[in-house]
This record gives C-alpha cells, sequence and structure tokens, in this order.
C-alpha cells in the first residue's frame, strides 16, 4: 500500500517512524508539509518521499493520512477527496459529520492514535466502520500494526481521547516531577531518568493485570513510606487536579467544535 501523509508534523511522524519499523511497513510513505520542510526531514528520516503538493500526494497514494491541524481540514481535505481509496483522519475534535463531506466520495476512518504509535506501542481509537466497512479493513490491519485498535462510539471518543491522547502527557509529567525529586535527594540525574521510566514502563504493563486501587494496597504496607508518600498526594488532592485536567482537555475538544 503507498501511503500518503497530508501534514509531517508531530502525529505523522510518530506514526511514519511506528511504520518504518514495523515487519510488513507500507510499501511506499510520501510527505506533504505546508513548506516548513518537516516533510522533506521526515522522509529522509523514514526513507520515504516528499511530494510537493497535495495534487502529487493524491495521485501516488493509496490510502492518505490526514494530520494537519483541526482548522486546516477544508483546505487540506478538498485536494484528496475522491482520489484515494480512504482516509484515515487523526483530526482531534473533528467529527464524521465534518471529515465525510468534506472528503466524499472517500471513505473515512476517524482516528485517535496517541504518541506511543511511535515505538509500535500506541492506542488508536477509532469510530465503528459502518457501511464502508470493505475500504476500510486494509486500513484496521496497518493501523494494527502501530499499537492496540479500539473501536469506540463516536460520542465516547473525546473522552477516550482525554485518557488515552492527552493524558500521556499527564503521566510524563508525573515522571518528570519524579525524576526532579530523585535528584533532590542525591540521584545523579541518569540512574534517577532511568530507575523512573524503568519503574512507569513496569507499572503499565502490569497495570494490564492488576487494577489500580490492588496495586497501591499491595505497595503500601499501613505505616511504611509508600503509604507516608500517598499521604502526601491526598493532602494535595492531586486526584482531583487529574480530574481536572481531563476536564479541561473535555472543554478544549468541546470549543474546538
Ligand atoms: N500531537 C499529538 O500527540 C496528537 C495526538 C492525536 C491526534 N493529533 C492530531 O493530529 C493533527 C496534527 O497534530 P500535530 O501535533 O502533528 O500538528 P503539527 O505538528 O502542527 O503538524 C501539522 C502538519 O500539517 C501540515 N499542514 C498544515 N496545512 C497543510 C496543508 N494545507 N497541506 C499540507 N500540509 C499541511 C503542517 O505543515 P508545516 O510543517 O509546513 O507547518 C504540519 O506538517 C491534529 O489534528 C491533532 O488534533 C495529535
Amino acid at each position: 500500500m503507498k501511503l500518503g501523509f497530508a501534514g509531517s508534523g508531530n502525529m505523522a511522524g510518530a506514526m511514519a517512524r511506528g511504520w518504518a519499523g514495523c515487519i510488513s511497513p507500507p510499501e511506499l510513505m510520501l510527505f506533504a508539509d505546508s513548506g516548513s520542510g518537516r516533510a522533506q526531514a521526515l522522509a529522509d528520516e523514514v526513507g520515504g518521499r516528499r511530494v510537493a503538493s497535495l495534487d502529487e500526494l493524491a495521485d501516488r497514494s493509496d490510502v492518505v493520512v490526514l494530520a494537519v491541524k483541526p482548522p486546516g481540514l477544508d483546505d487540506a481535505a478538498g485536494p484528496i477527496a475522491g482520489r484515494v481509496e480512504a482516509v484515515i483522519s487523526v483530526l482531534g475534535a473533528t467529527p464524521l459529520a465534518r471529515l465525510e463531506p468534506a472528503l466524499a466520495p472517500s471513505p473515512v476512518l476517524r482516528t485517535m492514535p496517541n504518541l506511543a504509535v511511535e515505538i509500535r506501542r500506541g492506542v488508536i481509537c477509532h469510530t465503528p466502520v459502518g457501511a464502508s466497512g470493505a475500504a476500510l479493513d486494509g486500513v484496521l490491519g496497518l493501523l494494527g500494526s502501530l499499537g492496540t485498535v479500539i473501536e469506540v462510539d463516536e460520542g465516547d471518543l473525546d473522552p477516550a481521547t482525554a485518557v488515552m491522547g492527552c493524558a500521556p502527557a499527564y503521566i510524563a509529567l508525573a515522571a518528570e516531577a519524579l525524576i526532579e525529586a530523585g535528584v533532590e535527594a542525591g540521584l545523579d540525574a541518569e540512574l534517577s531518568g532511568r530507575l523512573v521510566s524503568e519503574a512507569t514502563a513496569g507499572v503499565g504493563e502490569h497495570l494490564r493485570y492488576r487494577q489500580p486501587g490492588s496495586m497501591q494496597r499491595a505497595i503500601a504496607s499501613p505505616g511504611g513510606s509508600t503509604e507516608a508518600g500517598l499521604k502526601e498526594l491526598a493532602a494535595r488532592d492531586v486526584r482531583a487536579a487529574f480530574k481536572a485536567a481531563v476536564e479541561a482537555s473535555l472543554e478544549r475538544m468541546a470549543g474546538a467544535r
């Protein structure tokens, strides 16, 4: 499959790096930007090709990943609509009711990937394929090589985005704060970073098998050091802070529509 990227920014780059390193990469990846030079840089990095325009992208691609910012939808969709077999949209807060008329008659899969697609450990939420199922089958297979693909109702996509798309940044913030705390406690910065990243990776995997509450109880023995730390977090209402972060993300998504 020849895969075009309309947009060569952060998310396009993460997906392209993921596909470049997978067992069955796309036959060819093609990249367009709006003049920054990021398309050429990404093509050089992953072994793809830069194209000079979205017209050329549509001519040379079977499937296009639409990876511009949401306000750029109409400009980017015009040259692609009806000229490719399918479009994968990664646009945040942009419903099918906006995507489908802009890209018709090409079928559109509305998706929300997170940044870990870069290492093929992403989560990719998508809306049901509906009547365009056959045309989008190959697309779902392609996305599967970037991580775990989960179908959600379109009404659930914004809250899903808040907890799988935005939340990795919140977790990265927590990791950064812990690394800094380790350094303040006397650890070398590199060692502190390694300890936190390995521990965080282990927690991520462990949470697949153990509930978060059960994990906290298993670590925090009464009167012990973890319990003391959890009490400090509770006193600062860290739980409420995370909930407020999710609410803020949801409000921003609602405001963008
Ligand atoms: N970043 C994330 O973690 C994330 C996660 C999930 C979904 N998303 C979604 O992914 C989309 C892109 O986000 P991003 O963070 O990757 O943005 P970004 O880094 O700003 O990249 C946007 C890209 O679109 C290009 N572009 C804009 N208009 C164009 C046009 N008419 N023709 C060709 N290229 C055009 C830009 O070109 P220039 O390089 O020339 O400016 C840039 O390469 C957004 O809709 C966002 O909601 C992002």
